[in-house]
């Protein structure tokens, strides 16, 4: 299949695995990209030489294409940029904030730059700073979020910028690719689906949490204070939201959260740990390899293209 993103991207399929903290470590990554698609390692707050070793990972188990997720706020975000390029690493993608510090030398060493964006004005914004391709996230997704749903924010970014767009939120099957490509996008990003794989080095626990998820079984946390994170329900959600209403300091809310999303993925504390997950984790039904996964997806989304002639 070619979209502007498999060229991009040089993968077979436009479909990007999250660049997720804690979860998105070399195995997932690998098994991600050996199927076809474009598996990140997820930079997380994690040290440039933690990033340095996943790297070197993935490469010693496909040499297929794969790519980092630098999230700006770390405070590792420089050490990461810099390794990223003495790495060789071809696509990266970023997540809290802009990626001007950077974005020039990694141009300029031939990384493919995709920033993840919550609205059109920094999906334009990405554009004139140079960025190849932009993540268009909708509100349904897991862990941090903005305000616009998917269904809203994919088409006017499409409409808004002339680079490519990659659809994330919501998607964890065919049906939700070819959506998305109804709306503009020329690839997608999950998360959720792929935490629920075979390769994810994650709690069993934690995967089984997902897969009994019902449609309304998220919620967020965080919304007071502008840092909105959404996971699935359970008792650390139910406590923050009532210190929530107590009107508590940020301060005291990330108290309650401190290392709760590695618990929850090392541990499988999945009772007071953040269980990251988005809207779709209802729709998500098995455990099942990442290949498989993308296999489906195609299946479905081809079987879907002439459906439209259906309608005349
Ligand atoms: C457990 C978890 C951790 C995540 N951590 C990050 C992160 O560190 N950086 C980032 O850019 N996105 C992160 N995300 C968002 C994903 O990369 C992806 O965009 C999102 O999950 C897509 O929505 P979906 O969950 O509905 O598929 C995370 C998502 C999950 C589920």
């Amino acid at each position: 299949m070619k979209t502007r993103v498999t060229e991009l991207l040089g993968v077979e399929y436009p479909i990007v695995q999250g660049g997720m903290a804690w979860v998105a470590e070399q195995h997932l990554a690998a098994a991600v990209s050996a199927a076809g698609g474009l598996g990140l390692i997820g930079g997380a707050s994690a040290p440039g030489e933690v990033v340095r070793n996943m790297i070197r990972d993935v490469r010693s188990m496909t040499d297929r294409p794969f790519g980092v997720n630098v999230m700006l706020m770390s405070p590792h975000a420089a050490d990461v940029a810099r390794v990223v390029l003495e790495e060789g690493v071809k696509v990266v993608t970023t997540g809290a904030g802009v990626p001007d510090k950077y974005i020039r030398d990694w141009k300029a060493a031939g990384v493919r730059v995709i920033p993840v964006v919550a609205s059109v004005a920094q999906a334009r914004l990405m554009e004139r700073l140079g960025a190849d391709a932009v993540v268009a996230e909708g509100t349904e997704s897991g862990g941090h979020i903005g305000e616009a749903t998917t269904m809203t924010l994919l088409p006017q970014v499409a409409d808004a910028v002339s680079i490519p767009v990659i659809a994330a939120g919501g998607i964890a099957d065919g049906r939700g690719m070819m959506a998305a490509f109804m709306l503009g996008a020329e690839g997608v990003q999950l998360g959720t689906r792929f935490v629920a794989s075979t390769e994810a080095v994650v709690a069993d626990a934690y995967k089984q949490r997902i897969v009994k998820a019902k449609d309304i079984d998220s919620a967020v946390t965080g919304r007071s204070h502008g840092h909105p994170v959404r996971c699935l329900r359970n008792d650390m959600t139910r406590e923050y939201a009532r210190l929530e209403e107590e009107g508590k300091s940020f301060e005291e809310l990330e108290y309650l959260t401190l290392g709760s999303l590695r618990r929850a993925v090392q541990e499988g504390d999945i009772k007071n740990g953040t269980v990251m997950a988005g809207q779709i984790a209802g729709l998500v039904k098995d455990v099942k390899p990442c290949a498989k996964i993308i296999r489906d997806m195609m299946n479905e989304f081809r079987a879907l293209a002439g459906k439209a002639a259906d309608y005349e």
